[in-house]
């Protein structure tokens, strides 16, 4: 995978994105992090980035920031080998003018940036956008950005989906229109580390194992067939790696593993793990949905209604993704057991001081 000129990486900071720099520099790939404050972050970063097995000595930093007009890069570039877009405001309840204009506008100030820089854009999107029944309900035109109503898209995808919708979208029709070398990487919701567990504490599955231990899911959201698909975060960084370094890339990876089991099996595997008993009745979408409009209910059970649509019943097409992968020596691990590790993690960090081990 080596190469002199390093690969500049939006979101180096954030939980996927340091695990991403662990992955390029353990290759001895090195890394430009794009970061809003390097003197701060860039020690912290390459502390991470050693303990995940990578070298955080081959990873630099610029400042740079997606709210600001042409990312407020604070110096001059180097010639790249390709610039890896993951950054974005991850969060339930994002009021939309903030939404978009770091979403939307930064990931468009990114691809005119490897227009100019004439290099390829990994531009990371998410596994909704296959899901084309779902974008037809929120009706999105994936074709023409203009031809859709976004005001109407945000109201009932609320702000992160649909500004990650939009900026996939106008990202697309760009680097189409420009001639950019685009590969769009697409994950389903990322689990944690398959050999750690390792799992921020904002990501949606930590909050589901945090709701389902603190006894707040009394029932399973949807039906039998509902599930949430899930990716290993050290996949997902191998995958996006190579979609950055490697010379044949199908234009879209979806990273989402099929296996993946449905939300029951989901939560009795965390359930078993945490030694608790797993929920068993069903409580039907629209109830849910209908609940959650009782105002304090979102706060009181941390279930946000927006972050219902990422559980739904639609199964994806993973052929040529998962051709890639085996074309590059990578596999899924086990996902039932990367469920046990996150819940494991999860457990450690929730472990009273005189829980400890010795
Ligand atoms: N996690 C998932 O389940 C999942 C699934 C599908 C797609 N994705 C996508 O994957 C990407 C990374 O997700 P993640 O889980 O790693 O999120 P994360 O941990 O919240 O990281 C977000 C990153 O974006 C940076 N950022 C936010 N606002 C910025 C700004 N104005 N300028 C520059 N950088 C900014 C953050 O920097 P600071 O450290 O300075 O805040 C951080 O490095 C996102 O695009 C997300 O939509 C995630």
């Amino acid at each position: 995978m080596k190469h002199d000129n390093p690969i500049l990486i939006t979101g180096a900071s954030g939980f996927i994105g340091r695990t991403v720099c662990a992955e390029l520099s353990r290759a001895q790939q090195p890394v430009l992090a794009m970061l809003r404050d390097p003197p701060r972050q860039l020690p912290a970063l390459r502390r991470e980035v050693d303990a995940l097995g990578g070298q955080g000595s081959l990873v630099q930093a610029i400042g740079g920031d997606l709210d600001k007009p042409d990312l407020g890069l604070s110096e001059p570039l180097p010639a790249l080998q390709a610039i890896i877009h993951l950054g974005a405001r991850f969060a339930w309840q994002l009021p939309m003018v903030e939404a978009r204009q770091t979403n939307v506008e930064g990931a468009l100030a990114v691809a005119r940036l490897a227009h100019s820089q004439r290099t390829r854009l990994v531009f990371i999107s998410g596994f909704m956008l296959e899901n084309h029944g779902h974008l037809t309900r929120l009706g999105i035109n994936l074709m023409h950005a203009n031809q859709t109503d976004w005001q109407q898209v945000y109201r009932r995808a609320g702000g992160y989906e649909a500004s990650k919708l939009e900026a996939a979208i106008r990202v697309r029709e760009y680097t189409r229109d420009h001639g950019v070398d685009m590969i769009e990487v697409q994950p389903a919701t990322v689990a944690g580390d398959s050999r750690s567990g390792q799992l921020d504490s904002q990501q949606p599955l930590y909050q589901l194992i945090d709701n389902l231990a603190r006894g707040r899911m009394a029932a399973i959201p949807g039906s039998r067939e509902h599930w949430l698909p899930l990716v290993a975060v050290d996949l997902l960084a191998a995958i996006i790696a190579r979609a950055a370094t490697s010379s044949v890339v199908p234009p879209r990876v979806l990273a989402l593993d099929r296996h993946t089991p449905t939300l029951q099996g989901m939560l009795t595997t965390v359930a078993d793990t945490l030694q608790q008993r797993p929920p068993r009745r069903f409580l039907p979408m629209a109830v849910l949905a209908a609940l959650l409009r009782i105002p304090g209910l979102p706060r009181l059970l941390n279930t946000w209604p927006e972050a219902l649509h990422f559980i739904q019943t639609t199964r994806f097409d993973t052929k040529s993704s998962d051709t890639f992968l085996a074309n590059q020596g990578l596999a899924h691990p086990p996902i039932q057991a990367v469920i046990a590790a996150s819940t494991r993690y999860y457990q450690q960090q929730h472990r009273q001081p005189d829980q400890q081990p010795a």
